[in-house]
């Protein structure tokens, strides 16, 4: 058995713990680097061409060149070798090694790309699926291109702590102009008659993978959406509230602020939730598992 987590870095395998990075890579000095996380269920990964579409995306607009075909091609690879059925793919791509500037390095400079498969202990919210997670709201402090999936997350770790320190589980931050974004690492829906609200992509929030997977599945659940933000007025009235991501998957929200949403988790987001396993489950079946 691997020694976990795995990792390629540059293409060597071995133990995350012992992979070095040099100090001059831009990622320390920077934050200069993109990056993707990719669940692992039944030792596959799941949405891997969205979260690769994405990554390449992230790439082309930080004009960051590499060869999508050889990260591909590791991520499987550590995939196999680790023997995680249950787990996290994190990749990570920085501009690489050079002499701190800020513009761009020398022409040459060879990107670091870091693959890592760590496995899961069952599912990290377990102790949140039934009663639902509590949120606080925070001023979003990040860039303008929160669309681009950069290792700059200074704004999400100071909100996702200030939600710790408050007994909660995320944070929704808030921007100038009233409207709730997103989570520091999460997408936000509510539901309210009937329909879910979020917001529309754009460069405020990050295209999440799992915000797509729910669209798609709510279309097929016959649940209309209107892709709206929430605002810091009409999120404490809304009938139901829920978060999305790769890990995170679809967690209820039973309370903002101190403020109670709903009773429990709502049937809406119990449905996608449910639908979203059906998703998971499908797509394993469909593999031979
Ligand atoms: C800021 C932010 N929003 C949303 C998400 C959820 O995206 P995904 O569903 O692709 O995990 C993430 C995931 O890390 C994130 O960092």
């Amino acid at each position: 058995m691997a020694r976990l987590p795995l990792a390629n870095w540059n293409g060597e395998e071995l133990p995350l713990e012992d992979v070095l990075v040099p100090v001059q890579d831009r990622a320390f000095f920077f934050g200069d680097a993109v990056y993707e996380a990719i669940r692992v269920y039944g030792g596959r990964a799941w949405l891997s061409q969205e979260h690769f579409a994405r990554l390449s995306r992230s790439l082309e607009l930080m004009r960051i060149e590499v060869d999508l075909a050889v990260i591909e091609q590791r991520t499987q690879e550590t995939l196999e070798h680790s023997g995680v059925e249950n787990g996290l793919i994190y990749i990570q791509v920085t501009r690489g090694a050079a002499p701190r500037t800020h513009y761009f390095p020398p022409e040459g400079t060879v990107p670091n790309v870091l693959v890592s498969v760590s496995e899961l202990d069952g599912d990290p919210y377990a102790h949140l699926r039934t009663s639902g997670a509590k949120v606080i709201t925070h001023e979003d402090l990040r860039w303008a291109r929160r669309d681009i999936k950069t290792v700059n997350l200074l704004g999400n770790c100071m909100a996702a702590q200030a939600a710790r320190e408050a007994g909660c589980a995320e944070a929704i931050l808030i921007s100038a102009d009233g409207s709730l974004t997103e989570g520091t690492h999460t997408n936000l829906f509510g539901v309210s008659n009937g329909q879910l609200l979020t917001s529309p992509t754009g460069h405020h929030i990050l295209p999440g993978i799992t915000r797509s997977l729910v669209l798609r599945l709510a279309e097929r659940a016959q649940v209309p959406v209107i892709e709206r933000p929430l605002t810091i007025e009409n999120v404490y009235s809304v009938d139901e509230l829920f978060l999305t991501g790769t890990t995170t998957e679809i967690l209820a929200v039973t309370e903002v602020d101190g403020r109670a949403i709903g009773n429990g988790p709502g049937p809406i987001t119990q449905r996608l939730s449910a639908t979203y396993h059906e998703a998971v489950r499908e797509w394993l079946e469909s593999a031979g598992h």
